[in-house]
Order: structure tokens, then C-alpha cells, then sequence
């Protein structure tokens, strides 16, 4: 028998073995390490891409710090296994890119699947392991592989079809106009919803790939298909399925007369006005094989769409998230409210057991009246009700399909019982790009206006970045999808969306050059304030700042010549004066004129940029040229020696003349002394900015060295601040600094006031782009540690990566946490505060002290000291820095 010691030594023995197994396989991970994270097209293993020579992404991982890529070799293959590159094999390829590493193989088939893999080779030439298997489809590259036609003539729409062998790949390409859902042998294919994206119909449509090879079986199959009105609003479908057998034989299923169609259990749906569901009218098995369907009609063929089919290479809008309220309350008999505690974009899920024709109706809301009732007069003619009739079969569980709200809270009335915590849930739906960043600090009301800005940034992501979620509008106005940008950019990846959402823009450029107030274009000017318009170029040039993307440069850069000609038309003696909105929503008023001079010359200089980026020139040499001549005309217009004003003298006018360098020698010292003055005296440390001076004035400020006044602004908490909106019970950004509930224009979810974002990030937790590079090749950590803020922490996963950093300080001492991605260098200033005789360690290590230099710590380049501060050059790897001083 074996004795309690002898166990527990056996136990320790295991252990011991199992922890050096586990040691040594660590190091067996010593070096160049698997390459991760593989992408094409910035996106993980997609199904129907229609780009022919896609681009690739990787991300390194290494052991060792200041590690770098010196060559990779890319293998693509038309076999699972991705043992050759049948394809494409890159050799080895000297390079240290491995973001946008264009495919340069066999030319890629349409309707194909191409398995990928890669390594590298480190700087000291040591070659990584290969990277995990990754894929992409191809989706059809010419419109005659179509074979079918846009049917229609109801909402529900049913084919059988025969497969006779087995499966070997099967996929469906869809465009279900305004929204669809397909279904196979009775399931729902994908976890797609509120699909395909909202696009200018006329000119475009796009279309979804799936793979089906495991729903289909050998024999009868049905597919179904469930379209809603969305934005199109005339229901048409085109589909279709290809299906290849082991034995090698082709088919197609598509749309086309041998479909029926009958109107379904959806009696009605709309965006703004919500869904009735009628579940008596559910005709059981109808999307699967075998269903009768001899009363259902024959499809009938409609007019689709006028524009070309494009595939959707941007993330899905899905389910992201499922709330369970805080509480319910009863303000009236039968009158039951929820409070999910946080307001989202997306619908309730509802549960209920009752009598046959029960009508079931829920009412979404952002506000609440005091006396518990739902407050629905900001939504303006947006109903936001949703119907269900009940078929009484035992528990029913309904979620809408083709229509979303802006809520926090529903009301439900009508429910054949008491309702129970069980009743509703909360589903959180919109574009599912992935949270990017992270963002964190000492001071709660930061946190608070992290928290404000990512709800509304992420609910207000629908395909398109839209105004708001809630009320009769919900549109890509493009002055709030500017605005919030590198916002959006630090929290999320909009890589793919972003992409997409600039071609959408060029869909909508109308033959004088002019873009419009909102994309796809229904409200506003078709050729926008200049402010709104500018989000053509802007974006652009954040995707190059941002990602890196040049190709988006080449495709674009002809649409923004045309739309830098179309101001140019519009403008006089270099300044551009018509303007509709300007510094909108602003508690003191700018005139609108400096604002579209200034996104003039702003959109002039980043075509400038843009021609000397892509080696043009002559054109580099123009649009530089009109820069200047606006620049001087600027000044010569707007700037009043007397009052050393620009313009009007707000904030914003100032601020904005500072932020692009518009204001010359003498004038730069007087606007910011004015910019300072108004801020901090006459205004109390409160900004008076709309949404366009809101976006540069954290950073004006933090130029100039006064980060301390910009985050007395950041964390007021009394009007107009964001803190006042939190205050006030916000959970997401407001689109008006002042609390309003009534009819008139006040979303309590519009995330353009968001540009506060980006700051925090750059600020604050110290992450900023370094202008020597782009894609964050370079990367420069200078947090601003200000005023009583002793913490704080930001990380954002770029492309290349995640950057971190994170940084804590005492009386003594300042502790600095950097992560910098392999491949990358970094610059990291840290203050010294009014520390003397310092000396800063990285993990302990004592790397600098006396001002010199001790060498030994890997992946140091250099370290300088300033009167401010100790700036340190690294290359890659998660560093601890350490400065004390006395
Ligand atoms: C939208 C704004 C938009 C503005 C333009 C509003 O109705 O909600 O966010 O930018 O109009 O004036």
C-alpha cells in the first residue's frame, strides 16, 4: 500500500515533470514565433471576396525584444493541407511589410476556395515556424456567372431541389433586398442580420457568401428565403447556390420562376416603425423539403436593383451582446416597463405563453417621464413598436428580424400574464468589428466618458456609421462619421468597414465631383457642407495614417481630385464660404464660412499629400501650391489684428486656425492666447465648440502644451461637458450638450461628440501615430500626466499588433508600462516632473543614470535626456520602465 507521503511525493514529482515539459515546451517557442492573426482583405478566413489580387496581413510574435521581419515567404494553395503553393509560393521574400502584402500568384478563380499560410525570418535570418492554416473564397468576378434573376412577389420564398451524390462544397452567394434571411433544411444560415449592408441601390448591391456543403444532405433540400423591406423597400431576391459533388459534377440552384413564394407570419416591417408578427399565420416545415406548398404563387420576376453586385467584405451586422435588465416596473395596470440599464441599438426578445391571437406589443424608448412612462417624443415619427400575435403553443419566443431601436428601455403591454425577469431580454445588434482599444484611468468620469463614447460608437454602426439608432433618421450623415473617426479608429478595427464605406461615398459623387450630407444620399444637400463632405478625403488619409492603406489612396485618388475641383469651383480668392451647418450644434456660434475655408484647405493639402505618396508630381506640386494661396487667404480674411481674433474669436474659430498652422508668427501667439483666455476664464474651463470644434481643440491644447486645462475640460462634470451628460444619466453620448427631452432634436445616442475619444487615447495613455511612419510602424508614448490624474492605461491592437501603454505615478516616482509590437519602434517620453538626479530601470534594471547610458537591457536604442523629460528609442517587446529621482 502506498502511504499518504508517498502520494503527495508523487503528486510534487508530477508536477515537477509536468512543470518542465510545460517549461521546456515554452521554450521550445524561443525566437522567431508562428506568425497570428492571419488576414486577407483585413478580414479572418472570408468566404467571397471579389478583389483579384487581395492583400494579406500577419501579425509577428518573437521572444525577443527589438525584433523585426527581414523576409517572409507566403504560401497559397488550392488544397486543404496548403502543402505547396499551387497558387502561389513567395519564396522568400525579402521585405520587413507583412500588412498589405499584395497576392501575386496564378490569377485567383471566381467562385474558388484558397487555403494560405506564412512565416518569417527574424533579423538575425532565423526562420519562424509556419503560421496556422488560413482561407478566403473567391465570390463571383463576372456578372455573367449569375445565373439567376431578382424574383420576388412576396415575403417568403421556397425551392426544392434535388442533390443526388454526396456534397463536397457547396456555396450560396445572396442579395436579399432591403434585408433577407436565408434558410436550409430548416435552419438559419449564418449568424447575418439587418444584411447586406444599406449601399446607393442604383449603383450598387452587394452580396453575401455562405458555406452550405454540411446543411445539404444527399437527396431532397429546400432553401428558403425571408425578405424585409429595410432600406430598398421592394422586396427582391437574387441568389445562388453552386454545388459541387465527390464525384466532381456541378450545379447551380438560383433565383428564378421555379421558386413560390406566400406572405409569411411578418405582417409588416419598417426600420423606424418596428415589425408585426403574426405567429398564427407560421406555416410550419415551410423551408424544408417535403413542405406542401401547391397554395403558395409562383415567383414573379421585379425590378432589382439598377446597380452592379459587389461581394460585402466588412464585418456582418449580428446579435453582439444580450441584456438582462435591471428592473421591471408596473406605472399602470398592465403597463409593464423594463430597464435594460444601458442604452443600445437592437431589439427585445420576448417570451410569452397565452391564448391564441394575443397581441403582444412592445414600445422602445430612450427616456423615461418621471412618472415611470415611456418617453417617446425625441424619436419624432419613428414608431419603434414591435407586435407579436400570439399562435397559443405553449412558450413562444419572438425576436424581430427586419427593424431595430435605439432603447433603453420597453414597454410592454398586452402580455397575457404577469411578466417575469424572464420575459424580455435586451439583444445588442450592430456591425460586428471588433473592439480594437481599451482605455483606462484614475479619474471615474473618464472611464464614464470611455463607456458613453463605445456604446454609442459601436450602436451606431449599421453597415454604415449612422447619426443615431433611435429616431426617424439613422443615416451616414458624414460630418458625425468624420468627426468621430480616430475615435472609432483607437476603439474598434474599422479597417473593412471603413473600406467599405468609402466606396460608398464615391458611389454617391455626382459628375460635378460633390459628395453628399449623408451617404447612401437621402437627407441634406446632395453636394455637401464642405465639413460633412470632407469625410471623403479624411477617411482616406486616416486609412493610410491609421492602416497603412495605399491601395485606397490609388483607388480614391482620382474621386478626391474630383472633389477638391468641385470646391475649387465653388471658391473665391481661396476661401470656400457657402456652408449649411459648420460648427454644428455649438453653444457659441462660429461663422460657417471659416469652417468650410478651413476643411478647403484642409482636403487641398491632404491631396497634396496624396500626389507625393503615390509619386505624382505635378499634381503634388499644384494642389501644394493652393494650399498655400488659401492658407494666405485664410489669414488675410479671417484674422483681426485689433482683437487678435480669427473670425468671431470662439473657440472653435481659433482653435481651428491653430490646429492646421493657419495662423502665421504673431497671430499664432495672439489666437492662443485668446483660445487660452476664453477657455479658461470666460468660459470656466467649459468648451462652447459644436461638433467641429469639439474635434481639434483637446489637441490644439495639447500641442500647445496645456494638456492640464484640456482635461479640466475632459472631466467637468457641470454643463457643457460630457461629465454633465453622465451626470445626467447618459449611457451613451448625447447629441447635444444641453439636457433637452422633448420633441425637439435631441438624440440621447449620437456619437459625434465622441472626438474627445482620440484624445484620451493620445493624451492620456500616451499612444500616438509618429509622423515618420504610418500604420504604426513607428509609434511614439508621450502620456500627459496632468493635474491630480496618478493613473492611466490605454492599449489598441493595430494592425501590426497591440500597443500598450500604461503608467502610474507617485510623488518620487513615474512607472511606465509599453508594449510595442514586433516589427515596430517606439519613442517613449518620460516626465521627470521637477525629479532631479534621475534614474530609470526597465524591470528593475538600472538603464540610465547620470545621464549616460548603460548598456546591457535588449531592445533599447537610445536614450536621451531633456529639462522635461527622459526619452528612450525601443524596438519591439513589453517593457517596465521605472524613473525615480529626487
Ligand atoms: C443629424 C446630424 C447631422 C445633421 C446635419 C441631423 O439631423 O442627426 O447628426 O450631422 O443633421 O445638420
Amino acid at each position: 500500500m502506498t502511504s499518504a507521503v508517498d502520494i503527495k511525493t508523487l503528486i510534487f514529482l508530477g508536477l515537477l515533470v509536468f512543470g518542465l515539459a510545460a517549461a521546456k515546451s515554452a521554450g521550445a517557442a524561443e525566437g522567431p514565433q508562428t506568425p497570428i492573426n492571419l488576414r486577407c482583405e483585413y478580414l479572418t478566413n472570408p468566404l467571397g471576396i471579389d478583389v483579384k489580387l487581395p492583400r494579406f496581413f500577419w501579425v509577428l510574435a518573437h521572444s525577443e525584444r527589438g525584433q523585426k521581419q527581414t523576409a517572409y515567404q507566403v504560401i497559397v494553395s488550392t488544397k486543404p493541407e496548403c502543402e505547396k503553393g499551387d497558387a502561389w509560393d513567395s519564396g522568400k521574400a525579402s521585405s520587413a511589410e507583412f500588412t498589405h502584402i499584395i497576392y501575386k500568384g496564378k490569377p485567383l478563380a471566381s467562385d474558388a476556395t484558397y487555403y494560405w499560410k506564412v512565416r518569417y525570418w527574424d533579423k538575425d535570418e532565423k526562420p519562424s515556424p509556419y503560421s496556422e492554416i488560413a482561407h478566403f473564397g473567391t465570390g463571383l468576378f463576372s456578372p455573367d456567372e449569375w445565373k439567376g434573376k431578382w424574383i420576388g412577389g412576396a415575403n417568403e420564398l421556397r425551392r426544392e431541389f434535388a442533390v443526388n451524390g454526396q456534397v463536397s462544397r457547396a456555396r450560396v452567394y445572396i442579395c436579399g433586398l432591403g434585408y433577407y434571411e436565408l434558410r436550409v433544411n430548416g435552419d438559419k444560415v449564418g449568424v447575418n442580420v439587418l444584411d447586406p449592408g444599406w449601399t446607393t441601390y442604383d449603383k450598387r448591391a452587394l452580396y453575401v457568401a455562405y458555406d452550405i456543403t454540411r446543411m445539404l444532405r444527399s437527396g431532397a433540400n429546400a432553401v428558403g428565403v425571408i425578405l424585409g423591406n429595410g432600406w430598398f423597400k421592394n422586396k427582391a431576391l437574387f441568389l445562388q447556390i453552386n454545388i459541387e459533388l465527390a464525384d466532381g459534377t456541378k450545379t447551380s440552384i438560383s433565383s428564378d420562376e421555379t421558386w413560390n413564394v406566400a406572405n409569411g407570419p411578418i405582417v409588416a416591417d419598417s426600420i423606424y416603425n418596428g415589425e408585426v408578427y403574426d405567429a398564427r399565420l407560421e406555416t410550419a416545415g415551410w423551408d424544408r423539403p417535403g413542405f406542401n406548398d401547391k397554395s403558395w404563387k409562383k415567383a414573379e420576376f421585379v425590378q432589382g436593383p439598377k446597380g452592379v453586385l459587389s461581394a460585402q467584405m466588412m464585418p456582418p451586422i449580428r446579435v453582439m451582446d444580450t441584456i438582462v435588465p435591471l428592473k421591471m416596473t408596473n406605472p399602470q395596470p398592465g403597463l409593464y416597463v423594463f430597464d435594460m440599464g444601458q442604452n443600445s441599438s437592437g431589439w427585445a426578445r420576448l417570451r410569452v405563453s397565452g391564448p391564441r391571437g394575443t397581441e403582444v406589443k412592445m414600445r422602445f424608448a430612450e427616456l423615461l417621464y418621471d412618472n415611470g412612462m415611456l418617453n417617446q417624443e425625441n424619436l419624432r415619427n419613428a414608431r419603434a413598436q414591435d407586435i407579436y400575435i400570439l399562435k397559443g403553443e405553449g412558450e413562444e419566443v419572438y425576436e424581430p428580424r427586419f427593424t431595430y431601436h435605439g432603447f433603453r428601455y420597453v414597454e410592454l403591454t398586452g402580455f397575457p400574464s404577469v411578466p417575469t425577469a424572464e420575459t424580455i431580454r435586451g439583444r445588442v445588434v450592430h456591425t460586428s468589428v471588433k473592439q480594437a482599444g481599451s482605455f483606462a484611468a484614475s479619474k471615474p468620469v473618464l472611464n464614464g466618458i470611455q463607456r458613453i463614447i463605445t456604446w454609442g460608437q459601436k450602436t451606431n454602426l449599421h453597415s454604415i456609421p449612422t447619426d443615431c439608432n433611435q429616431r426617424d433618421e439613422r443615416m451616414g450623415w458624414m460630418g458625425d462619421a468624420q468627426g468621430t473617426a480616430e475615435e472609432a479608429l483607437m476603439n474598434f478595427d474599422m479597417a473593412a468597414f471603413y473600406t467599405n464605406f468609402i466606396r460608398d461615398i464615391r458611389d454617391v459623387q455626382d459628375d460635378a465631383g460633390a459628395v453628399a450630407d449623408t451617404v447612401p444620399y437621402v437627407w441634406g444637400n446632395p453636394q455637401a457642407d464642405p465639413a460633412w463632405g470632407t469625410a471623403y478625403p479624411l477617411l482616406c488619409w486616416y486609412m493610410y495614417q491609421y492602416y497603412g492603406d495605399k491601395r485606397i489612396l490609388e483607388e480614391q485618388v482620382e474621386g478626391l481630385k474630383k472633389y477638391v475641383e468641385f470646391l475649387r469651383s465653388k471658391a473665391e480668392n481661396g476661401l470656400l464660404k457657402y456652408s449649411y451647418y459648420g460648427d454644428w450644434v455649438a453653444v457659441e456660434k462660429t461663422p460657417g464660412s471659416i469652417v468650410s475655408s478651413f476643411y478647403y484647405y484642409y482636403d487641398v493639402k491632404i491631396l497634396a499629400d496624396i500626389s507625393k505618396i503615390l509619386e505624382n508630381e505635378k499634381s503634388a506640386k499644384a494642389y501644394s501650391q493652393l494650399a498655400e494661396e488659401i492658407k494666405a487667404a485664410f489669414h488675410k480674411e479671417y484674422f483681426d489684428p485689433q482683437t487678435g481674433n480669427y473670425a468671431n474669436g470662439t473657440q472653435t474659430a481659433n482653435a481651428l486656425a491653430l490646429f492646421l498652422e493657419l495662423a502665421p508668427g504673431n497671430a499664432r501667439a495672439k489666437a492662443w492666447d485668446n483660445l487660452f483666455n476664453n477657455l479658461a476664464y470666460k468660459n470656466n474651463s467649459h468648451l462652447t465648440t459644436g461638433i467641429i470644434g469639439t474635434k481639434y481643440i483637446m489637441e490644439v491644447l495639447t500641442r500647445f502644451e496645456n494638456s492640464d486645462l484640456a482635461y479640466d475640460i475632459a472631466t467637468q462634470t457641470t454643463y457643457p461637458s460630457w461629465g454633465y451628460m453622465i451626470e445626467n444619466g447618459a449611457t451613451t453620448l448625447w447629441e447635444l450638450w444641453q439636457k433637452r427631452e422633448g420633441p425637439s432634436m435631441n438624440s440621447h445616442n449620437h456619437p459625434m461628440f465622441g472626438s474627445v475619444g482620440s484624445w484620451l487615447y493620445k493624451a492620456l495613455a500616451g499612444i500616438n501615430l509618429d509622423p515618420r511612419a504610418v500604420g504604426f510602424e513607428k509609434i511614439r508614448i508621450e502620456p500627459q500626466m496632468v493635474r491630480d490624474l496618478f493613473y492611466a492605461s490605454g492599449s489598441v491592437d493595430t494592425l501590426r499588433g497591440r500597443v500598450l501603454s500604461s503608467w502610474k505615478r507617485t510623488e518620487k516616482n513615474v512607472s511606465l508600462e509599453v508594449i510595442i509590437p514586433v516589427g515596430s519602434e517606439a519613442e517613449v517620453v518620460l516626465p521627470k516632473f521637477n525629479l532631479q538626479n534621475v534614474v530609470v530601470k526597465d524591470s528593475g534594471k538600472v538603464f540610465w543614470a547620470q545621464k549616460k547610458l548603460e548598456p546591457g537591457v535588449p531592445g533599447i536604442i537610445d536614450v536621451r535626456e531633456t529639462a522635461q523629460a527622459v526619452i528612450i528609442k525601443t524596438g519591439s517587446g513589453t517593457y517596465s520602465f521605472d524613473l525615480t529621482g529626487n
